[in-house]
Formats: structure tokens, C-alpha cells, sequence
């Protein structure tokens, strides 16, 4: 088969979801399709809040639908952002393929509704490589792991109800002291723009491995400390800014800030808890809105946005092409079930198909039966 023997129709609908502004394929991802002799169907509209115009997709190659169902009916692969909506899911078809995040397991409603439609579904957040790391996440981690600095320095101002504290102090002013908690990939992006904004930068972690290569990343500009009780205590009370950054993996975050350490906290400082989405690391957090950011418990402010990339929209819709991108064009390339079965890192993707739960985990979150993806891609 030639590489241009395979050619599907893609459609790109435009989120619904509240505030979602990002869009599933830049213009430049379209342009890469068309050249592969794919046509791409894009929902009027569909990135114009972060500038990618009409206009910009039409350059690209695609051509312009006027709404959702239009680009639903067309495309044999659907690729969004956000996990489909109830009456996105009506939509869905046995002979698409939908390619977005999905975030399942707490998600009964939608499980249902996708495998109701019997479409193929491959979510980026369960996509895994040879290193066990999860490729289509990480972008939005890196994105969320720098604006924890932007939004910590930003909450930390008197404005926000802060101790009125600059991160990087003045000439004969101390700067001020960011204590991260989980150095993976949030922890390291927001190291980085701490270490650059010259604020006097800690990691605690429990990962010795994670702390020698950090350690080696960043030499004399980051401290790093083995995470216990003891040095949780010692480091936590003596911060101005706390990023929440842990993670254990399929569970839900530990929490290391108690309410009993949190009063022992500065008046003033900030805590970003930016693993809120797993329940967050601190006792007193609970999840916020951009529209509503922080709130204030103990005299310490509250910084809980569960979608921090949402508000850095067109970075982050051009980071997660960056890693999609290679993947839509195999599927678009192979076709999904070929694509399927040669890529043991990307069938870990697929959660739906033919009415079939395929990630153990979603399976199991919602006591339904589990069907292996081997046994159906036959
Ligand atoms: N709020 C948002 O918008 C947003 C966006 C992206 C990611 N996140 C969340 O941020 C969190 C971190 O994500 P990540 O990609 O950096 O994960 P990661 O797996 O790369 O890093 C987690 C780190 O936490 C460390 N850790 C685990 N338990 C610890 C403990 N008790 N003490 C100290 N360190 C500990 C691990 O060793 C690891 O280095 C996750 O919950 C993720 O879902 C939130």
C-alpha cells in the first residue's frame, strides 16, 4: 500500500464545553493532512478566539462546515480537545473514529453514551511510550507546570489578597522562597520559571533518582530534599509560594499540607495546588474556576484551578498538536485498526470500541466488564 493509498476525512468540531477555547488541529496540522492527501472538515469558528481564523483553515487546506453536525456527518475521524458532550456523543457513529481526551473513569455518563454509539475511541490521557510516560499529557502538564509561576506571583501581589511579595526580590531585598512540591513534569516547569524569575527555589520529592537528575538540571540555583513530614514542616512554613505538583498515579494526590500545617503557614502566602484534578495535595483545597480563581483559609491564598491550560489557549492548542500530530497522521495514514495493531503505546489509547471498554481502568472504575483491545482488532 502507498502512503497515499489510505485517505480519510477528518472533522474538526468546535468545543462546547464552558470556556474551552482551544481546538483540536491548528491550521498548521491541517496543512501537514491536506498534503498527505487527507481532507479536513473544520467547523466555522472553530479556533477563532485564539486567532486561528476561518481564513487560516481555508489557506490550510480545509474546508469550512457551518456547524457541528455537518462535520460529524462527514468525517471518518473526529479529533477534539475536550471529552465529547451528551449530545456530541449522539453523533458519534460504528464507523468513526474519535480521537480527544476523554477522562472516563469518572465519567459514567459518557462511557455509557460512547459505548452506546459503538464508535472507536482513543483518549490521548491513557496513550502511553516505551518509557512509560504518557506523551499526550505531558504537553498540558508543561503548560500548567509555567503557569503555576505566572499565577503564584500573580496571587502573592497585595491585589490578591497575597503578602505583597516580588519573586525575584529587589537589589538588597531577599527574594522570596517557592517550595515545589512533586518534581515530575509540572515540578520541573515550574522550577524553571521560578529559577528564572530568581525567587530562591526548593523541591521536595520522594523520588531520589528525580531529585539527582534535578539536581544536575538546575545545580546551585534549586535545593532539593527529600520529601518526610520532618522537611515537609520545615520547608512549608518558611515558603511564600507552594506549588502543589505531586503525583501517584491512578490514585488520588496525598494530601501534605494538612490544616493543622497550613496554620503554621506565613500570612499571605500562596499555595497553587496544581494537582487539584487528583484532589489536591493540600487538606483545605477544592477546585476553582478562572472566573473565580482563589479563595482564602487560614490567611493563606487558595489557587485551585483544575484546567489551568484552558487559559493559556493557543499555547496550549499548539503544544498538544505538537504531540498529537504524528499520531492523527498514522491513523489517518494505516487506517485505526492497523494503526492499532502495530502500536502496542498507542492501543493503550483506546478506552471504546464496537460498545467494548477497552482500558482496564475505566472498566474497573465503573464495574463493567473489560473486553482486551487484541481480541477485537483481529
Ligand atoms: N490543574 C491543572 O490544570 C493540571 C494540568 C496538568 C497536570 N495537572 C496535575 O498535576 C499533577 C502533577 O502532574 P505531573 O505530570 O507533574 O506528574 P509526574 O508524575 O510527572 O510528577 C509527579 C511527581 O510527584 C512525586 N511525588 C509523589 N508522591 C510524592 C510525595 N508524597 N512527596 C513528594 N513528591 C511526591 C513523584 O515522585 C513525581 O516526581 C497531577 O495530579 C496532574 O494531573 C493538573
Amino acid at each position: 500500500m502507498s502512503q497515499l493509498a489510505h485517505k480519510i476525512k477528518i472533522g474538526v468540531p468546535k468545543e462546547i464545553k464552558n470556556h474551552e477555547y482551544r481546538v483540536g488541529l491548528t491550521p498548521g496540522s491541517v496543512r501537514e493532512l491536506v498534503h498527505q492527501g487527507h481532507q479536513v472538515y473544520v467547523q466555522s469558528g472553530a479556533g477563532v478566539s485564539i486567532d486561528f481564523t476561518d481564513a487560516l483553515y481555508q489557506a490550510a487546506g480545509a474546508t469550512i462546515l457551518p456547524d457541528a453536525k455537518s462535520v460529524y456527518h462527514i468525517a471518518d475521524m473526529i479529533v477534539k480537545v475536550k471529552e465529547p458532550q451528551p449530545n456530541e456523543c449522539l453523533m458519534l457513529r460504528a464507523d468513526q473514529t474519535l480521537f480527544t481526551y476523554l477522562h472516563l473513569a469518572p465519567d459514567l455518563e459518557q462511557t455509557k453514551a460512547l459505548m452506546a454509539s459503538k464508535v472507536t475511541a482513543i483518549a490521548y490521557e491513557t496513550v502511553t511510550d516505551a518509557a512509560g510516560r504518557l506523551p499526550l499529557l505531558a504537553p498540558m502538564s508543561e503548560v500548567a507546570g509555567r503557569l503555576a509561576i505566572q499565577a503564584g506571583a500573580h496571587c502573592l501581589e497585595k491585589a490578591c489578597g497575597g503578602r505583597g511579595v516580588l519573586l525575584g526580590g529587589v537589589p538588597g531585598v531577599a527574594p522570596a522562597n517557592v517550595v515545589v512540591l512533586g518534581g515530575g513534569v509540572v515540578g520541573y516547569n515550574a522550577i524553571r520559571m521560578a529559577v528564572g524569575m530568581e525567587a530562591s527555589v526548593t523541591v521536595l520529592d520522594r523520588s531520589l533518582n528525580r531529585l539527582k537528575e534535578l539536581d544536575d538540571l538546575f545545580g546551585s540555583s534549586l535545593k532539593t530534599i527529600y520529601s518526610t513530614t520532618d522537611t515537609l514542616e520545615e520547608y512549608i512554613t518558611q515558603a511564600d509560594l507552594v506549588i502543589g505538583a505531586v503525583l501517584l498515579p491512578g490514585a488520588a494526590a496525598p494530601k501534605l499540607i494538612t490544616r493543622a500545617l497550613l496554620k503554621k503557614m506565613k500570612q499571605g502566602a500562596v499555595i497553587v495546588d496544581v494537582a487539584i484534578d487528583q484532589g489536591g495535595c493540600c487538606e483545605t483545597s477544592r477546585p476553582t474556576t478562572h472566573a473565580d480563581p482563589t479563595y482564602v483559609e487560614e490567611g493563606v491564598v487558595h489557587y485551585c484551578v483544575a484546567n489551568m491550560p484552558g487559559n493559556a489557549a493557543r499555547t496550549s492548542t499548539l503544544a498538544l498538536n505538537n504531540a498529537t500530530l504524528p499520531y492523527v497522521l498514522t491513523l489517518a495514514r494505516k487506517g485505526t485498526v492497523k494503526a492499532l495493531q502495530d502500536d502496542i503505546y498507542l492501543r493503550a489509547g483506546l478506552n471504546v470500541m464496537h460498545g467494548h471498554l477497552t482500558c482496564k481502568a475505566v472498566a474497573d472504575a465503573h464495574h463493567l466488564p473489560y473486553t482486551a483491545a487484541e481480541s477485537l482488532l483481529k
